[in-house]
């Protein structure tokens, strides 16, 4: 039985998922919640070293299929690993990226289907879902600006931006196509308004 909440943010490079999930932690705990913050690929030992596999090296280390089984054996260590304990103690765990990454990124091409994606999330994770998933959008402009601040991009990251473009498109596809569990978020506006939107959205669980 699971009695903690399982939230995830998603979206492009750029778009300030790692700075929500730290704002949100905080906030969350200032009202006595235990969260748990992860991110993935990793938030696990095992799923840690299978990060380092997919981050490192040049673009085509791995072919389409042996990259999207990597991502799911690395969500899987960190589903069983990390997160169901965490869920099963009552803790919410607020996760940067999830299998919907996955759908995005991998499923949208390279002849990966999104069912396939699904298939090895059934497989590999027992296909656990998040209560709520918060899309990140930020425009074009934005983005860059920010991805640029940042100094470059790793191996995942380094891809051109009209795939960038599609990858911002095919996240808003996926949560239009499942809107009880999606709420999409402005992220062009200043980080504490982001939090603070995302926050209201979460208060109808919070004790
Ligand atoms: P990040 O730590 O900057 O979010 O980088 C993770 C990279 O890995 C990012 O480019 C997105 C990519 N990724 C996938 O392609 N599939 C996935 O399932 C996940 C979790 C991430």
């Amino acid at each position: 039985m699971m009695s903690g909440r399982f939230i995830t943010l998603e979206g492009g490079e750029g778009v300030g998922k790692s700075t929500q999930i730290g704002a949100l932690s905080a906030s969350l705990e200032a009202r006595g919640v235990e969260v748990v913050a992860t991110r993935e690929p990793g938030g696990s030992a095992g799923a840690e070293a299978i990060r380092t596999l997919l981050m490192e090296g040049s673009d085509d280390r791995w072919d389409a299929r042996s990259e999207a089984l990597l991502f799911a054996a690395a969500r899987a260590d960190h589903v069983a690993r990390t997160i169901r304990p965490a869920l099963t103690r009552g803790a919410w765990v607020l996760c940067d990226r999830f299998v919907d990454s996955s759908r995005a990124y991998q499923g949208g091409g390279g002849g990966i289907t999104d069912a396939d994606i699904l298939a090895l999330h059934r497989f590999g994770s027992v296909g656990l879902l998040p209560d709520r998933t918060f899309l990140l959008t930020v425009s074009p402009v934005e983005a860059a600006r920010r991805l640029t601040e940042r100094g470059g991009s790793d191996r995942m990251g380094s891809k051109p931006a009209d795939y960038q473009a599609r990858l911002a498109a095919r996240f808003v596809e996926i949560a239009e196509a499942e809107p009880a569990r999606w709420r999409v978020v402005d992220a062009d506006a200043p980080a504490d308004r982001v939090t603070a939107a995302i926050l209201a959205e979460l208060e109808l669980w919070l004790p």
